[in-house]
């Protein structure tokens, strides 16, 4: 706790903390009479009949008896208004390419696209699977399933052909929306290819893809299968742009999209979002990080595939009608001041990223930065990981120039939206570099022991939300059991996060990292047992083990340990394999950054694999208590065979 105590942010700009706290005090007091007021800031078709359903906890539901449509809030609702002339997306593509693209454009092709998927036979509840670049079809794309009721599954196109194919088969989803290929530092990442191994995989178990759209966006040849493909620019270009598709009255808590991530066994969770709930959370939390204003035009440095894309670069800015900046490529393609020169061709006043991305672009010195004129930023905000108080500082100073606050706000996939995040309003939170400071209105965190204790102040503890909201999962697809264990199996009635937490003497929360089975490699969430599970596949391994080792950009990078079948010769060859095999069954973003041979894992007597000792082994740290270790002689075994490992990399 020394290190957190020291840093104390002296900043005298903040008057209004008590205003803050007797505001939050006050809203979670009466949580249903807070999220009522919240929730009357959108358009619905009808209002509710109660505002939370707690008749069969965890599967709380809200605002039950409510129809709507979140295309009303996003699209609809700026008609005859002047934002519908304003620019919804200034896009920009990695090669240099730019689009401008107004409310008034959006709301044409969104009602154009969504005839196209009416007519080729997609009907509300199916699920739709969208694999596509950082384009803007990809937000066109969500907006048009969700205005016919159907439910989206996003598939970050950085994920391989067998991780799609994994999701389509769980979705079950029978139309996919993809694109011919896109540049990544410059290079064609042929996303049409990995679709037709994921089409041909899903049919070996069970799901056929009968439609599939293609976006043109770099014009190289692909394969195209006539009566199954579709060019999305044909079917489109159909209509006329005064074509008119009313959006399905929904209910509440149908299920608005579903985003698959990792959690602590080799299935990634589908994890549900309602309509009412969803739209009402992300409002209220765009509204409370950014202090919104007509003027501002926000860039969320971050993947459409991911949930920070979904929330803070498609249904978050559109619900306030603001402008966004949706950047197509990698942060340091062509040169390493790429995103500085977008902050300053688009005038950017809001931006959002992750420690990683600013680690990568602190390590190419201030020159880069001061380049440009910055002098438009008012807020920098941050999220994904914790971020370091050193990079805290140099975002604050280099980037900011020292006048804008960092928002650091704490979320995951199940949220929706932030949940932790200090409001940049007339300056409520003061702040303290490497903490998310305070829980957003509505929001009731705490830090708890194993027992259900709350830690004291400086105690390390697991963070948990105490009370429901309307961001909420509605559930993970199709499988109920694992909702109700993986999120209120630890605590009862209480959602578990997986996060380790203090607080401070303040009532500030650090977050401290994932406490279970989960990676956050450059921010991207990865599980460990997902990359077990796809070492294991190989016919030379017999078990594997994979930890997160601490890198001074990524945060995390996975390594692995792997047990080889006997009569099997380690070799560099194999390591390759290896490598291989997970870049192929998760993507490249789950690339172990070692593998490492060793003859048997530290276990249990029960034989779990005590990854903690293998982490402790790994980073150098205190191996701690063993005597739960099924054979000790693995500790030294392992620790062999780390040093051969950092010998042969010398
Ligand atoms: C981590 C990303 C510290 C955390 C929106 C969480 C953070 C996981 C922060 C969820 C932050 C996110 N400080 N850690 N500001 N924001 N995390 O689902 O471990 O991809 O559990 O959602 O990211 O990752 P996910």
């Amino acid at each position: 706790m020394g290190e957190i105590e020291n840093l104390p942010y002296k900043e005298k700009r903040y008057p209004y903390h008590n205003a803050y706290l007797d505001y939050w005090k006050k809203s979670i007091s009466n949580i249903e009479e807070f999220w009522d007021l919240k929730a009357r800031d959108l358009v619905w078709y009808k209002t509710w009949d109660n505002v939370l359903d707690s008749s069969n906890p965890p599967f709380y539901r809200w605002f039950v008896g409510a129809q709507t449509n979140i295309n009303l809030n996003t699209l609809d609702r700026w008609q005859n208004t002047l934002i519908f002339n304003k620019v919804a997306y200034y896009w920009e593509g990695e090669d240099g390419v730019s689009r401008v693209i107004t409310y008034r454009d959006l709301f044409k092709e969104v009602n154009k696209f969504s005839k196209a998927l009416i007519d080729l036979g997609v009907k509300e509840n199916d699920t739709v699977t969208i694999y596509l670049p950082m384009i803007p079809e990809l937000p066109i794309s969500m907006l048009s399933v969700t205005r016919i009721g159907a439910i989206h599954s996003v598939v970050f196109s950085g994920f391989s052909a067998e991780a799609l194919s994994t999701r389509i088969v769980d979705a079950k989803s029978k139309v996919l929306i993809t694109a011919d290929s896109y540049p990544r530092n410059g290079k064609p990442i042929e996303l049409k290819k990995n679709v037709e191994s994921a089409i041909k995989l899903a049919k070996d178990q069970g799901v056929e893809v009968e439609k599939v759209i293609v976006v043109k966006r770099s014009g190289l040849p692909i394969p195209f299968i006539e009566g199954r493909d579709y060019w999305y620019h044909e079917l489109v270009n159909k209509y006329s742009d005064s074509i008119y598709v009313k959006p399905v009255a929904r209910k509440s808590d149908d299920v608005l999209f579903i985003l698959y991530t990792s959690g602590t066994t080799g299935k990634p969770k589908g994890i549900m979002h309602s309509v009412g709930g969803y739209m009402t959370y992300v409002y209220h939390a765009f509204k409370w990080n950014w202090d919104i204003r007509p003027e501002d035009v926000h860039w969320t440095f971050a993947d459409v595939g991911w949930i920070t894309g979904h929330t803070y670069i498609v249904y978050g800015p559109l619900m306030h009608g603001a402008t966004e900046v949706m950047y197509e490529g990698a942060p340091v393609y062509p040169a390493p001041d790429r995103a500085w020169s977008i902050v300053e061709k688009y005038k950017v006043t809001i931006l959002y990223t992750s420690p990683t991305t600013l680690r990568l672009l602190r390590q190419y010195g201030d020159e880069f930065v001061n380049k440009h004129d910055l002098s438009t930023l008012r807020i920098l905000g941050t999220v994904g990981e914790p971020i370091n108080p050193d990079v805290w500082e140099w975002y604050f100073n280099v980037v900011g120039k020292g006048k804008c606050p960092i928002v650091d706000t704490w979320w995951m996939t199940e949220t929706s939206a932030s949940m932790i995040a200090p409001s940049p309003h007339l300056g409520l939170v003061p702040l303290k570099p490497g903490s998310a400071t305070y829980p957003l209105p509505g929001i009731e965190p705490d830090v708890l022991d194993d027992n259900g204790n709350q830690t004291p102040p400086g105690v390390k503890g697991y963070l948990v939300i105490k009370k429901p909201w309307p961001g909420m999962p509605l559930g993970i697809w199709g499988d109920p059991e694992r909702f109700v264990k993986t999120y209120f199996g630890k605590y009862q009635g209480i959602f578990y996060a997986g996060d380790y937490a203090v607080k401070d003497e303040e009532g500030y929360f650090w977050l401290l990292g994932r406490a279970d089975e989960v990676l956050k490699v450059a921010g991207h969430r990865i599980g460990t047992i997902e990359m077990e599970d796809a070492l294991i596949k190989h016919p030379s391994v017999a078990e594997a083990a994979v930890i997160g080792m601490p890198d001074p950009v990524k945060g995390e990078v996975p390594i692995a340990a792997v047990v080889l079948k006997s009569g099997v010769n380690p070799s560099n060859e194999l390591k390759k394999e290896l490598i291989e095999v997970v870049r192929n069954t998760i993507g490249p973003i789950a690339t172990p950054q070692a593998i490492i041979f060793v003859r048997k894992l530290p276990k249990t007597r029960s034989g779990k694999i005590m990854r903690r000792v293998l982490k402790a082994i790994l980073t150098n740290g205190i191996v701690g208590d063993t005597s739960t270790l099924e054979d000790p002689t693995s500790v030294d075994e392992l620790k062999r065979a780390w040093d051969e490992f950092k010998l042969s990399m010398k």
